[in-house]
């Protein structure tokens, strides 16, 4: 059986080269939803549909347990995905978000004020702040969406100035707010994490989510030994995307190895 990896486009192979560094044994298949990129625009009913389709596609994949690599469904559909689809038709498989193993990292350090920056679905959610509130009451939480930033990373990120001005149109409110901590909660920004953090600057911690959810589903197996048990070993990996555009192989070659 094999692990599998979702995301609406590109922004899950962060999530998913974490994953094969972390637990290399493994076989993996990431699947793409490039055709209806970016679903942070879109409502809550659609993205759970197009998620449950996204599950759907990597258990016919033989993919025993599935991690959503997309905050936006994440924030809006995993809790349905766990407590209603899977017990009616895959009980015996899993899926696991991105959102509980960053927050739950979190509890041990001391935030005070922290940046969100997401999709607008991701942000309209407001999944982090209730998990942030559950483990750090007294944080203070600033949110911002960042609409354009998927597109601007899926249409291959050519032009750096336009890239520039969109993060400090995005950060620029968070940066005034004193914030000593952002959260990148959408994995596409795992990509561009190095510009963000030059715009921040030093004093603001940058915290992404690729290492992080790894390290938890290392942990996740070592307490689940009998899901590990069904796991192939023999690294084999495969990509499905939703549209072949002839771009998107060059660029996600790029993405693993940048
Ligand atoms: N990587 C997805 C996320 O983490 C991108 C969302 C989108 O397609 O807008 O939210």
């Amino acid at each position: 059986m094999n692990i599998g990896v979702f995301d609406s486009g590109l922004g899950g192979l962060t999530i998913f080269k974490a994953l094969r560094k972390e637990l290399p044994q493994y076989n993996y298949i990431y699947f793409g939803d490039n055709a209806r990129v970016p679903y942070g625009n879109r409502s809550p009913e659609i993205i759970y549909q197009f998620t449950k389709e996204a599950v759907d596609f990597l258990f016919k994949k033989k993919c025993q347990l599935i991690i959503i690599a997309c905050n936006s469904s994440t924030s809006t559909s995993l809790r349905k995905i766990q407590r209603e689809y899977l017990p009616k038709f895959y009980p015996d498989l899993r899926v696991l978000g991105v959102i509980k193993p960053v927050i739950e990292k979190l509890k041990d350090s001391r935030l005070e004020r922290i940046g969100i920056i997401g999709t607008k679905a991701t942000i309209k959610s407001e999944a982090f702040i209730h998990e942030i509130k559950k483990v750090i009451p007294t944080a203070i939480v600033f949110q911002q969406p960042c609409p354009l930033l998927v597109p601007y990373i899926e249409d291959s990120m050519r032009n750096k100035k336009v890239l520039q001005l969109l993060l400090k149109e995005y950060l620029d409110p968070l940066i005034k707010r004193k914030i000593n901590s952002l959260i990148l909660a959408c994995t596409h920004y795992g990509i561009i994490e190095k510009e963000i953090k030059n715009i921040v600057g030093s004093n603001i911690d940058v915290i992404s989510e690729e290492r992080i959810v790894a390290e938890k589903l290392k942990d996740y197996l070592k307490r689940h030994p009998k899901i590990e048990r069904k796991l192939d070993k023999q690294k084999k990996v495969e990509f499905h995307f939703t549209d072949p555009r002839s771009d998107y192989k060059k660029l996600t070659k790029l993405f693993l190895n940048g």
